[in-house]
């Protein structure tokens, strides 16, 4: 699939491979869920291209290659709040936008319920994160609110992919780069994905 980078690293299938399992309790959902996003930010942004800038090492002067100060993460409330402490870890100084969505459990259909995006200029390069890309409404709504801006580049990061939310979100954004660890068969009838792992959100806050 264009576009869409599947982290396959033995320590990214491996900690899916235990939050797919039904059996694993919250406390040990969350250490491999943080697990998955640390590596899946580091996946995502190990292609992006960094600013020259002089420094003086205590040795000698030389040229550094450093990550761009103009980046945004943007998180969709409420399962996205799960990659956030990952998120700053890697970036401590990124600026952090929230969009809050909630599919309905009928139609599926995602609705806006809170949104504070950070000023975003046609310099900045923003990471949206959410754990599962389902439909695709929900990162869908999500890219046209930031879109609208003109940002340099926009990448998502996702634990797991529906081939239907891929297809969803190539339509309109066929340029913007899918970084996850997973790429699953299908969705059920109730726009779950098939084999997925269940309700990210309430395995990981423990709301089951
Ligand atoms: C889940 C998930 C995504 C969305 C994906 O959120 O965290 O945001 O579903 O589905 P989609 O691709 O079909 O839009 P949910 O609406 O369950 O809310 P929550 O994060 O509050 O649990
Ligand atoms: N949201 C989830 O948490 N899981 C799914 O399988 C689909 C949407």
């Amino acid at each position: 699939m264009e576009n869409v980078y599947i982290d396959s690293s033995a320590i990214t299938q491996d900690a899916l491979s235990r939050i797919r399992d039904k059996t694993t309790p919250t406390p040990v959902f969350r250490q491999y869920a943080d697990r998955i996003a640390t590596q899946l930010f580091s996946f995502a942004l190990s292609s992006l291209q960094g600013d020259s800038k002089d420094i003086e090492t205590p040795i000698t002067k030389t040229t550094g290659q450093f990550l761009s100060h103009n980046m945004v993460f943007v998180t969709i409330l409420r399962a996205g709040l799960s990659l956030l402490p990952q998120a700053l870890a890697v970036l401590p100084g990124i600026q952090v936008g929230f969009v809050g969505l909630k599919r309905d459990e009928k139609t599926a259909v995602a609705k806006e319920y809170y949104a504070n995006l950070p000023a975003i200029t046609p310099d900045t390069t923003v990471i949206v994160g959410d754990p599962m890309l389902a439909t695709g409404g929900s990162m869908h709504h999500t890219l046209g609110k930031i879109a609208a801006y003109s940002p340099k580049e926009i990448r998502i990061v996702t634990v797991i992919c529906a081939p239907e939310g891929i297809a969803k979100i190539q339509e309109t954004f066929p340029h913007i780069a899918i970084f996850t660890a997973g790429v699953d068969s299908n969705l059920n009838d109730k726009q779950y994905i098939v084999p997925g792992l269940g309700d990210f959100g309430d395995r990981y806050f423990g709301t089951e």
